[in-house]
C-alpha cells in the first residue's frame, strides 16, 4: 500500500528520497513521486510505474534541495497515472502533501472547496488535502493554525507529509490511524511510513502516535497534539538492523524468508522455552486469573494469518480445551456477532496494520472484550490497540507473499496453547515434554526440507503453461493447503484453490482433469488413509498428481506423479514443515513464469485500507 517519506538536513534531499522510497518498495505501489523546497519553490515530480521511472524522469528533470517528502500509491481513487500521483498540491503550489489512508468525506469537501474556486486536477481524496490547506492559509491563518483545523475538516485514517513554500526548512506531518515515524540522524530528520527506509541512516526512531503532528528541521523536532499542546516525546534506539531488511545475496527477499525459518525457529525456542521446558510469554499481560475465565475465544485475521488463526483452533481446543472460532475480520465485523464478557479476542497480524483486523478488534474492545494480538511488528497499531500482544518474532518481512511469519504465527499458536494449558494445569508433564522435544527437532527438519529446493524449483518449470491448480489437505494440513494455493495464486498468478480433502467429491471433483494438477498432502496422521483415497480417486480421473508424503512412505509415493519426501513428526507439528515445499513451489513457479515474487501485481504487503 501507499508509503510516505521525509527528509530535511544537509544532503542531497533527491537522492535521500529516492533511496526510502525504494525502502518501502516491498510495500506494492503503482507511481511515486516527490516534492522538493528549492530556493523557496515547491518543485513536485511524479511518475507512473516503479521508482526506476521516477529516477530516469529526476535524470531530465533534476532537482536540488535539502528538505523535501516523497510518496509511493497503491491506487484507491482514480486509476495509477501521473495525475493521481502523489504529491498534490494546490493550483498555485504552495503547499504539497503525500497522503496513506482514505479521507471519507473527500467528495463533500471537494465539492465546498470547488464552489470556493478551487480547481482539481485528479481523481484521488489527497488532493482536498492541499487545497485545505490553501484556503486556510488564504484567511490568513498560520501554517500551524492551517494543519490543526485541517484536523477538524478530515475524517478516516490517514498520515500526511506536507510542504509549505514559506517554511522551506520545514516538514509537517501528522496522523490519525495510520502508520508514521521519525528517525533522527546527526543534524538531520528522517519521516516514513515504515522501519524499513529507516534502519540505513537512523538508530533513533520515534513511533508518533494516533492524533499527534508536528514539524522537524535539520535541527529540531516538535510533536503536538490535535488538541495543539507540545508534547514531551522520546527517541528509543531501535533494534531493526539494515541487514534484516537487505535481501542478503539471494535474488528475492521471498526466498530469503523461506529460508530464514529453521532460523527463526531456534530464536523462537530458545526464547518461548526455558531449560527446564517451561514455556514463557513474558511480554504479555495475560494471567492466571484471566484466562482462567475465559470460556470461549475468537480468532480474528486475514488471508495467510487467517489460515494461521485456523490452526490456532486447533490448538486452543486441542490443549487449552477452550471453545475457538476463527473468522476473517472482514465479515466478522459486519455481521453482528455473539460475544460475551468471558470472550477473548485474538487478533492475528504479521504487518500489525491490517485494516479490516484492527477495526474488528476496536469494535470488540469497545464492547469492553479483552483484546490479544499476536503481531509481527510490535511497534505497530494493533499491538497498541490491544490489551496484550504476544510476538511473533519471524524478524520483518518484506516480500509480499507471508512465508516465514506464517510458520511463527503457527509455533506461537501452539506455544500458548500449551502455555494455557499448563495455567490452566490441563497438560501434564509427561505430554508437554515429549511435545517440546519434538519441537525442538523442527529447525533441523526444517533445514532437511530447504535443502532439496532445486526438486520443486524442477517442478515448476514442468507447470509454466498450467491454468489450474488444486491443493487438499485434512484437519491440520487444510489450512496448509489453502496457504499453498493462496501463496501460488498471488505470485505466480496461477488459479489454484485449497479444499478441505473430505469436501472435495461434494462438487470440486469436477474439475479434475489430465492438465490439472493435484498436491495432496498426505503425511503420516490418523487421516492418511483417508488421503489416500484421495490420491486414489484422482488418479482415477487422471489428474496430476502431486503427493507431499513421510519419508518412506512408498504406498503414496507410487500413486504420485509427483511426489516431496518431508521428515517424519507427530500430526499437530506436520503443517509446519508441510508447508515448506509449497512455499518453495509458488516461489519457483512465479520465477518461472517471469513474475515478480516479491511484488505480485495488484497486491500490497499491509493493507491499510477496507
Ligand atoms: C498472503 C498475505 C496476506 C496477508 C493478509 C493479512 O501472502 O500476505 O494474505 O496475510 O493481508 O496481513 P497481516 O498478517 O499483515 O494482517
Amino acid at each position: 500500500m501507499c508509503g510516505i517519506v521525509g527528509y530535511a538536513g544537509d544532503k542531497n534531499v533527491e537522492s535521500v528520497l529516492i533511496v526510502g522510497l525504494i525502502g518501502l518498495e516491498y510495500r506494492g505501489y503503482d507511481s511515486a513521486g516527490i516534492a522538493v523546497l528549492d530556493r523557496g519553490e515547491i518543485q513536485v515530480r511524479k511518475q507512473k510505474g516503479k521508482i526506476k521511472d521516477l529516477e530516469n524522469y529526476l535524470k531530465e528533470h533534476p532537482i536540488r534541495g535539502n528538505v523535501g517528502i516523497g510518496h509511493t500509491r497503491w491506487a484507491t481513487h482514480g486509476e495509477p497515472n501521473q495525475i493521481n500521483a502523489h504529491p498534490h498540491t494546490d493550483s498555485k503550489s504552495t503547499v504539497a502533501v503525500v497522503h496513506n489512508g482514505i479521507i471519507e468525506n473527500y467528495s463533500e469537501l471537494r465539492q465546498e472547496l470547488k464552489q470556493k474556486g478551487f480547481v482539481f486536477h485528479s481523481m484521488t481524496d489527497t488532493e482536498v488535502l492541499p487545497n485545505l490547506l490553501a484556503e486556510s492559509r488564504k484567511r490568513g491563518l498560520s501554517n500551524k493554525d492551517a494543519f490543526l483545523e485541517l484536523f477538524n475538516r478530515v475524517h478516516g485514517k490517514w498520515a500526511i507529509a506536507v510542504v509549505f513554500d514559506n517554511e522551506p526548512d520545514r516538514v509537517y506531518f501528522a496522523q490519525d490511524g495510520a502508520p508514521l515515524l521519525l528517525g533522527r540522524g546527526k543534524e538531520e530528520y528522517y519521516l516514513a511510513s515504515d522501519i524499513s527506509p529507516l534502519t540505513r541512516n537512523c538508530r533513533e526512531v520515534y513511533y508518533i502516535n494516533s492524533k499527534e503532528w508536528g514539524y522537524f528541521a535539520k535541527t529540531e523536532c516538535k510533536i503536538f497534539g490535535f488538541d495543539g499542546s507540545e508534547k514531551e516525546f522520546e527517541f528509543k534506539t531501535q533494534d531493526i538492523k539494515f541487514e534484516d531488511v537487505d535481501k542478503g545475496g539471494y535474488p528475492h527477499y521471498m526466498i530469503k524468508e523461506i529460508h530464514e525459518q529453521p532460523g527463526i525457529f531456534r530464536r523462537i525456542i530458545q526464547s518461548r522455552i526455558s531449560e527446564a521446558g517451561e514455556i514463557e510469554f513474558p511480554e504479555s499481560t495475560i494471567s492466571r486469573e484471566m484466562m482462567s475465565k475465559v470460556n470461549r475465544i475468537i480468532i480474528q485475521a486475514a488471508g495467510t494469518s487467517y489460515y494461521a488463526g485456523m490452526l490456532g483452533k486447533h490448538y486452543l481446543e486441542n490443549f487449552a480445551k477452550i471453545q475457538t472460532d476463527t473468522e476473517t475480520s472482514s465479515e466478522f465485523r459486519y455481521r453482528n456477532p455473539v460475544v460475551e464478557g468471558d470472550t477473548l479476542i485474538v487478533g492475528i497480524s504479521q504487518s500489525g496494520e491490517t485494516a479490516d483486523t484492527l477495526a474488528s478488534l476496536l469494535e470488540a474492545k469497545a464492547k469492553f472484550i479483552k483484546v490479544l494480538s499476536l503481531v509481527n511488528n510490535v511497534n505497530s497499531t494493533i499491538a497498541r490497540e490491544s490489551d496484550s500482544f504476544i510476538r511473533t518474532d519471524a524478524g520483518p518481512e518484506i516480500g509480499v507473499a507471508s512465508t516465514k511469519a506464517f510458520t511463527a504465527q503457527v509455533i506461537n499458536l501452539l506455544l500458548f496453547s500449551l502455555y494455557v494449558a499448563r495455567l490452566k494445569w490441563i497438560v501434564s508433564d509427561d505430554e508437554l515434554k515429549t511435545l517440546i522435544e519434538e519441537i525442538r527437532l523442527l529447525p533441523g527438519k526444517m533445514e532437511r526440507i530447504l535443502a532439496q529446493a532445486h526438486i520443486l524449483e524442477n517442478w515448476a518449470a514442468d507447470f509454466t503453461k498450467t491454468k489450474d491448480f488444486v491443493f487438499l489437505g485434512r484437519t491440520y494440513n487444510h489450512p496448509v493447503a489453502l496457504e499453498g494455493a493462496l501463496k501460488l495464486k498471488e505470485v505466480s498468478y496461477i488459479h489454484a484453490s485449497g479444499y478441505a480433502g473430505g469436501e472435495f467429491k461434494h462438487g470440486p471433483i469436477a474439475l479434475i482433469t489430465n492438465e490439472v494438477p493435484v498436491v495432496c498432502i498426505a503425511t503420516k496422521s490418523e487421516i492418511y488413509s483417508k488421503m489416500l483415497s484421495n490420491i486414489q480417486e484422482i488418479k482415477a480421473r487422471n489428474g496430476i498428481m502431486i503427493s507431499i508424503v513421510t519419508e518412506g512412505d512408498k504406498e503414496a509415493k507410487e500413486l504420485s506423479d509427483y511426489c516431496f519426501e518431508v521428515p517424519e513428526c507427530p500430526e499437530i507439528l506436520s503443517p509446519i514443515l508441510n508447508v515448506l515445499p509449497l512455499q518453495l513451489l509458488a516461489y519457483y513457479s512465479a520465477v518461472a513464469r517471469g513474475c515478480p515474487p516479491d511484488q505480485p501485481r495488484n497486491l500490497a504487503k499491509s493493507v491499510t485500507v477496507e
